[in-house]
């Protein structure tokens, strides 16, 4: 068995539940692939665990870890980065969408010190997509960042093997989980989009800061990743038109309704632009609820629509897992 020496960065929602993934999946990494993964720290904004040993995972996930004899107060990731030795750096912390920190930072170090990066933090690569790619071609090594765009949808490994040799002539859908279940909710049960959003927020669905939902903004920084990744664009999410829902009425989906379609808010890699469209009621992008669905127009597979969910700490770990294996098929 090779060791495999891992952190991770941001030990929230995704943090744990990727955990608890990688403990249900460490006996089938180790014989399929014939790799332990070890994790030597966890990275939070206070401190960090930090056990070069191995860190056990029960404890982490059964304890406060700020309560654990390893726990080194003020110990950032940054530090941890130059002083560890490490095969793979998580980055799993909350993205500043102006400036893409503290996640910049961290991708850009670990890429520099030859760590490979499995992230699923939108506002770096939204920002800056091609510099951190060049970044890793340079060094050797792999970002991966699946989970930044659809949650548990394979779009991205998708186009990078089975669709490998195919020109993408379309690509685009609905990404954002918070606002097709507002719209959907408005178009089935005539809510208005304050009280959709008041439950949403109220079921843990909507961010607290909606506008980053409902004005479209989320929806554009995966916009600029896939156009990056999947059409080679080298744009930024300061590239991308964006009108959000904010001012879609409940008379503007009833008359929408009469007419045979239903309003989404679309992504649109191509055009470069996030808006709400009026998609015909047979359309696989027709889909209710927190569901995303990307649709990508290809020369010879022609269209092909992916539905999965976008979000959610579990679900999200099925990308996050996915680039793990990649990564460790590697190493
Ligand atoms: N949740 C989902 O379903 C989902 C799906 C796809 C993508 N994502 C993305 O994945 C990332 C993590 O999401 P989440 O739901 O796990 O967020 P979360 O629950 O807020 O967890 C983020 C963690 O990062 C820590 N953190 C903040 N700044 C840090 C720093 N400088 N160094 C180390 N740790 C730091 C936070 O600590 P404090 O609490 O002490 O600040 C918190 O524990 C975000 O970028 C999110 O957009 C989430």
């Amino acid at each position: 068995l090779k060791e495999i020496k891992a952190v991770i960065v941001g030990f929230g929602n995704i943090g744990k539940a990727f955990l608890r993934v990688l403990m249900e999946k460490s006996s089938f990494l180790e014989n399929k692939l014939e790799k332990k993964v070890k994790i030597i720290a966890i990275c939070e904004a206070d401190g960090s665990l930090v056990n070069e040993a191995g860190i056990s995972l029960k404890e982490a996930l059964s304890r406060d870890i700020k309560r654990l004899n390893y726990w080194k107060e003020n110990k950032n990731a940054v530090s941890l980065i130059q002083e560890l030795d490490l095969d793979i750096l998580f980055e799993f912390t909350p993205g500043n969408i102006e400036s893409g920190e503290p996640g910049y930072t961290h991708i850009r170090e670990a890429l520099s010190n030859g760590i490979n990066v499995i992230t699923s933090n939108k506002a770096p690569l939204a920002l800056k997509f091609s510099e951190l790619m060049n970044l890793a071609k340079r060094n050797g090594v792999k970002l991966k960042y699946e989970a930044t765009v659809g949650g548990a949808i394979p779009i991205i490994n998708l186009r990078d093997t089975y669709l490998f040799g195919e020109e993408i002539i379309e690509l685009y859908g609905i990404l954002n989980g918070t606002t097709n279940y507002i719209l959907s909710k408005m178009t089935s049960e005539l809510l208005s989009l304050d009280s959709a959003l008041k439950e949403a927020q109220e079921l843990g669905i909507a961010e607290a800061n909606a506008s980053y939902d409902i004005d479209g903004i989320d929806t554009a920084a995966k916009v600029a990743i896939l156009a990056n990744s999947l059409l080679g664009k080298g744009v930024s999410i300061k590239d991308i038109n964006i009108c959000g829902i904010r001012d879609i009425t409940l008379e503007a989906i009833e008359l929408a309704k009469k007419h045979g379609y239903v309003i989404k808010l679309i992504g649109d890699c191509k055009k470069l632009e996030v808006a709400p469209k009026l998609i015909p009621k047979w359309s696989p992008l027709n889909v209710s609820g927190t569901l995303n669905a990307i649709t990508l127009e290809t020369d010879i597979a022609k269209k092909i629509t992916l539905v999965g969910y976008g979000a959610g700490p579990r679900e999200t770990c099925s990308a996050i897992l996915a680039d793990l294996i990649d990564v460790l098929r590697d190493l």
